[in-house]
């Protein structure tokens, strides 16, 4: 199928305003051409609604659970109101808490901490690093590589049968992957856990900038995500969940805005009462213009309509497939069938190329920023490559690791386009330039 071909509905194909849609880069070969931002499942671009908010608020900034001014006033109540605003995107229970944090990685770490003694923790070996590194070695599971989503819940049943039945215990998955982008079952894996009396918390760093997420319907108990990859890279991140393990655990970090009251002890010490909402795991000033940010990016893209933005993708998905499908030397990676349900996600080898060579090609001669690697998930990209993943000194020696494009709501036809028919021409002419390695990576010779 020819690039051309595929089916456009025109009332889903305006992507949504993002910062630095219009910004130029040089190329290698000589001119500028406008950046497209295909490494959206890094960091995607600021949502232009977010900025205009947050600029917006600005002026207006002020100290939050501290201070008697009007603006410490103002800033306190935007604060607590993003948090309701997040609880609404994140289909929060009645009794669910919503932590603000730094990142997936620091709302994962913080779940650690709290989970109760005794806790087992099941992971698949699939995930992010992010999911798979904060449990203690002594509390982990890992789970093998499923190659379907009925394997995936097939694999954690037989491990939970295996279990304690009466210990707690808590399972950590990933809600699209972010390699290959396919989806997981995730409602199902929640049902198997909590059959077999376990917890699970929802990774949706690269699900929620696609797809609605509901703790309410998909019964986690938990999800975690970043707001840099929700168009609102303003350093927080969110927790959102059961409140009982977050309350009966020490705070995260100690200090001021967790603790309600400190007083000395007859024996020296301090004796110190911790908050139980929140606040309890959010110690020092928090970052109200993180929060405010991901709050604004979760009402734009509820008012922008989740239909709309999915099948937008789904038709930017359909486009990118069709045309490299049409490239015989791309090996697309996928662990459950190329077919599987899918983000905007893609990662690929190419025949005969190293991944940092090609991803250097497609940004000096094309202006496309794509992301090459082992993605923080080494155990699956061994799996998905099967092989132990090394970058060769060389750029022109193949290499055993990846290229990852990946796009959303603020991704324009013409980027995806012009991304099917570079990989085309490099992979037909070669590239253009001439590149070294430098520091282990591919740079473009001055
Ligand atoms: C699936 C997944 N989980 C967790 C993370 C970690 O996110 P952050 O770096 O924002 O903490 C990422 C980042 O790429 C991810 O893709």
């Amino acid at each position: 199928m020819s690039v051309s071909t595929v089916a456009v509905d025109p009332s889903v194909c305006t992507p949504l305003p993002v910062l630095g849609r219009d910004v130029t880069v040089p190329l290698v070969t000589g001119g500028t051409i406008t950046y497209a931002a295909l490494d959206y499942a890094a960091s995607a671009p600021a949502l232009q609604r977010v900025w205009d908010d947050v600029a917006a608020y600005a002026p207006y900034y002020g100290s939050v659970h501290r201070g008697a001014g009007y603006l410490s006033q103002f800033s306190t109540d935007l604060f607590e109101k993003a948090r309701r605003t997040v609880a609404e995107f994140l289909g929060c229970r009645a009794d669910d808490q919503v932590v603000f944090t730094r990142s997936t990685t620091d709302s994962l770490n913080l779940l650690a901490r709290v989970v109760p003694a005794g806790c087992r923790v099941f992971v698949f070996e699939t995930e992010h690093h992010a999911s798979l590194l904060p449990w203690r070695d002594d509390q982990v599971t890992y789970l093998d590589a499923p190659r379907s989503p009925r394997q995936a819940v097939e694999t954690l049943e037989r491990a939970l049968a295996d279990r304690d039945p009466y210990g707690p215990a808590l399972v950590c998955v990933t809600g699209a992957s972010n390699v290959t982008g396919e989806l997981w079952p995730v409602r199902e894996l929640a049902a198997a856990a909590h059959a077999h009396g376990a917890r699970i918390v929802l990774d949706a760093a690269q699900l929620a900038p696609h797809h609605p997420v509901s703790l309410a319907d998909l019964d986690v108990d938990w999800v975690a995500l970043s707001g840099h990859k929700l168009y609102a890279p303003f350093g927080a991140g969110v927790l959102a969940g059961r409140a009982d393990w977050l309350r009966d655990a020490e705070p995260y970090l100690a200090g001021g805005g967790a603790s309600r009251s400190v007083a000395r002890r007859a024996d020296g010490g301090v004796e110190v009462e911790w908050h139980e909402s929140a606040a309890r795991h959010e110690a020092g000033s928090p970052n109200v213009i993180g929060a405010y940010a991901v709050a604004s990016a979760c009402q734009a893209l509820t008012e922008a309509g989740w239909d709309a933005l999915v099948a937008r993708e789904q038709y930017l998905i359909d486009r990118v497939r069709a045309g490299l499908a049409e490239i015989p030397q791309v090996r697309v990676l996928s662990l459950f069938g190329e077919d599987a349900p899918r983000v905007g996600v893609l990662s690929f080898v190419v025949d005969g190329w190293n991944s940092s060579h090609f991803a250097a090609a497609l940004s000096a001669e094309y202006g496309i920023g794509v992301r090459d690697g082992l993605f923080c998930a080494h155990p699956l990209l061994r799996t998905l490559l099967g092989t132990a993943p090394e970058t060769p000194a060389e750029c022109g020696a193949p290499s055993l690791n990846a290229i990852r494009v990946s796009f959303g709501a603020g991704t324009p036809d013409e980027h995806v386009d012009r991304f099917v028919t570079a990989v085309r021409q490099l992979v037909t002419e070669g590239a253009k330039w001439t590149y070294r390695t430098e520091e282990g990576r591919c740079v473009p010779v001055a």
